[in-house]
């Protein structure tokens, strides 16, 4: 990319939700730097690639994606690796893909502008990668949001919990909250914008602590969702250790506060759950469970599971089944454990095999998914709202999300034609394990 190239740039997004809203402020920023955006590599100067580190194969498909970008190089195209990868491997990028010219983690977004500079001015080995101990937010002037309807909005950055597996406390640095002002600025930005759905993000939106002291997690979400236009607000992710009472009772008070909290749990076995760090034990767990399940509105509870975590044993793993049958969570993620760079837990022995993990893996997601094919039949007949999120022509369906997050396919009568983005009621005429299906109340 030389000085008179045009700028245009195409960006791809690996990751959680963390990553791909601050695509958006990546994007946000190039656009405000005058760039533009286009939806092919072909088309594009400079191509950007957001990553993740969180298990193994997802840092692999990085290094195998830049190999593949290897031969676009003779073309002029410049390339940037953003996000957990570029924060964890650091300058070893430029050894592993020379043709990468920008290695930049997410704590240094800030200082984008700059280097976008420099490398328009053809300079190689652009890095920004802060220590863990920075204090710096990224906040944009302007967020290229994708969905006009409902948006993300960071309020926490990085984690301090430093779970014996997990990379997001080295990726993503220490934990650092914005004033619940600059929140509800966002927030109220947003709806003057035409948003009705906010979802509150953060690695562990429960340590959620007010730089000016105002207000609590608990009060923050309460006050978005007294916002004048929001409809919906959710939250994403909690950590159970810091799940107070008070974000069932903030549910219980303000309608719009959606009736879901995804409460990862990692493991049924006390024993697992202490070598992994996660400073609560099963008993603890299943009390917030119980806040949950004694709230006002039936809340639905959905978690994130590892198995074969290092010593991990049968009698462990049957724990985590149980837990299964206690909770009835409404959907769960697994993963098979994957030892990760810098983390305590590399230290210890990998020695489960792998065909023993994704046999307990299998076991899990059967177990779950009869669970749900029980448990979702008690929405039939019930009449819920739904956002509507598209269509599906091919099974002449719409589709729509209700507030508990599950989807919500229905059909309309020929002169309904729902607005996508309008919430409507919908009545559940059938129930699968991951999905309902209804008509349109009319
Ligand atoms: N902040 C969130 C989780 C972010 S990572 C939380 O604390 O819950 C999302 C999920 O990936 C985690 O909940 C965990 O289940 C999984 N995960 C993280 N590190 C992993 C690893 N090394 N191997 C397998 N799964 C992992
Ligand atoms: Fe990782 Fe634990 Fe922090 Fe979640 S709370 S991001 S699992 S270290
Ligand atoms: Fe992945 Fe980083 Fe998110 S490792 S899960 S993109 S915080």
């Amino acid at each position: 990319m030389s000085a008179d190239s045009p700028k245009t740039f195409y960006l791809e997004v690996f990751g959680c939700q963390m990553n791909v809203h601050d695509s958006e402020k990546v994007v946000g920023t190039l656009l405000a730097q005058g760039y533009r955006q286009v939806p092919t590599v072909e088309e594009a100067g400079l191509i950007l690639y957001n990553t993740c580190s969180i298990r193994d194969k997802a840092e692999q498909k990085v290094f195998h994606r830049l190999a593949d970008y290897k031969k676009l190089q003779k073309q002029g195209k410049r390339f940037g690796v953003l996000g957990c990868v570029a924060q964890q491997e650091g300058e070893k990028i430029f050894e592993r893909a020379p043709h990468v010219s920008l290695v930049c983690g997410s704590a240094s977004y800030r200082n984008l502008p700059q280097m976008l500079v420099q490398l328009q001015a053809g300079k190689q080995r652009i890095t920004g990668l802060d220590g863990r101990e920075t204090d710096e937010c990224f906040e944009t002037e302007f967020t290229a949001r994708t969905n006009p309807h409902r948006g993300y909005l960071t309020i926490i950055e990085g984690c301090d919990k430093f779970c014996a597996y997990c990379v997001v406390p080295f990726t993503r640095g220490k934990e650092r909250s914005r004033t619940s002002d600059s929140v509800l600025a966002e927030a109220r930005q947003m709806a003057d914008l035409g948003y009705t759905e906010v979802q509150l993000l953060g690695q562990n939106v429960n340590s959620y602590r007010d730089p000016s002291g105002k207000k609590t997690f608990a009060e923050l979400l309460a006050a978005v969702g007294e916002l004048f236009g929001i409809r919906r607000v959710r939250f994403t992710t909690s950590h159970p250790r810091d799940f107070g009472r008070d974000i069932i009772q903030a549910i219980d008070s303000v309608s719009t506060l959606c009736d879901h909290v995804h409460l990862p749990v990692q493991s049924g076995s006390d024993r697992i759950l202490d070598v992994m760090q996660r400073l609560y034990t099963r008993e603890q767990y299943l009390e917030r469970v119980a806040w949950m399940k004694a709230a006002k509105r039936e809340i639905s509870i959905t978690s994130d599971m590892i198995v074969g975590f290092p010593g991990e044993t049968e009698a462990d793993f049957e724990q985590t089944l149980s837990l299964l049958d206690e909770v009835l969570f409404d959907s769960i993620f697994c993963f098979k454990y994957s030892p990760r760079p810098n983390t305590p837990s590399l230290q210890l022995e990998d020695a489960i095999p792998d065909e023993e993990k994704s046999r307990r893996l299998i076991v899990l997601q059967e177990k779950q998914r009869e669970i749900q094919r029980r448990t979702y039949q008690r929405h039939m007949g019930h009449t819920l709202e739904v956002m509507v999120e598209g269509r599906n022509e091919a099974r002449g369906q719409w589709i729509g999300r209700t507030s508990q997050n599950k989807t919500l396919n229905f059909t309309a009568p020929q002169a309904a034609v729902p607005e996508v983005g309008s919430y409507i009621p919908v009545v559940t005429t059938g129930c699968f394990p991951n999905s309902l299906l209804g008509e349109m109340v009319i």
